[in-house]
């Protein structure tokens, strides 16, 4: 009676244990990431309470490796794993590329690949889309790419989805009257809702496609991120929008 119980119990145990495994190697998987993360050249991190100057400092000291030559600054927002800014940061080596997001364990994947490869010209900022405005100047980007940004699909979230109007003007504070901003999604109701999100605020269409992959749009546009590459293998259609800010 007493043997038979203690081998229930220890059955249950290995079972719990096989049950979080998993979990416990994800987590220690992502500490990793997160200590790498602080640690490599290429990337930095932003939070309210610090000096948005001294990090905008430090990200373009970094970009300008000594040299005085400005160049065109690409941001790509809720970047994820940014292989998306690391393929184009390859392929432009005299653009600055900065991919943002508040996740540093995601962003760690292609950090750590840009520097094996030795691709200078892409910095990794983690920080909170509220913080644009904060470690930005005014008019001093070329392009925002907006990558498959999570829909919060209820009403009381909208607030969160990354074109309501609260983020698109802080967009439109660091773009310029040439710059543009390039929005690509899966997600049709969030893409509806997002024209309508620009026109509201001002913002002209020079581009625009409901099926991104089928367009003759820039080949550029057409290399995917992450989640992208997931939806473009499930046959689903990529919604894609370049919008320019226009003045008041
Ligand atoms: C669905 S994933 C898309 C990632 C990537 N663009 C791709 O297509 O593979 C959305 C990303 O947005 C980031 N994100 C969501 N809200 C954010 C915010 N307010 N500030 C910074 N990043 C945010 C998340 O951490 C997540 O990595």
């Amino acid at each position: 009676m007493f043997i038979g119980c203690g081998i229930s119990v220890n059955i249950t145990i290995v079972k719990e244990y096989d049950k979080f495994k998993d979990l416990i190697i994800s987590r220690k998987r992502k500490k990793y990431k997160f200590a790498n993360f602080d640690d490599y050249k290429n990337c930095f991190s932003h939070r309210r309470e610090d000096d948005g100057v001294e990090t905008h400092q430090r990200v373009f000291d970094y970009l300008s490796h000594g040299e005085d030559q400005e160049k065109p600054v690409v941001l790509e927002i809720a970047a994820g794993n940014a292989q998306f800014s690391l393929q184009m940061a390859r392929k432009y080596p005299d653009t600055h590329f900065i991919a943002i997001d508040i996740k540093s364990d995601r962003l760690y994947t292609s950090a750590k690949a840009a520097l094996e490869e030795g691709v200078e010209n892409i910095a990794f900022l983690r920080t909170h889309l509220n913080e644009l405005g904060n470690v930005f100047k005014s008019n001093s980007i070329e392009t925002i790419w907006l990558t498959f940004p999570d829909p919060y699909p209820k009403k009381r979230s909208a607030k969160h989805r990354l074109t309501h109007v609260s983020f698109l003007r802080q967009y439109r504070n660091i773009l310029n009257e040439t710059s543009e901003l390039k929005f690509k999604t899966d997600n049709l109701d969030l893409f509806l809702w997002s024209l309508e999100q620009l026109v509201n605020d001002r913002w002209h269409f020079l581009e625009l496609s409901f099926d991104l992959h089928d367009s003759n749009l820039k080949d550029d546009y057409k290399i995917t991120t992450y989640y992208e590459q997931r939806y473009v293998a499930r046959g689903e259609k990529i919604k894609y929008v370049t919008a320019k800010p226009v003045e008041a």
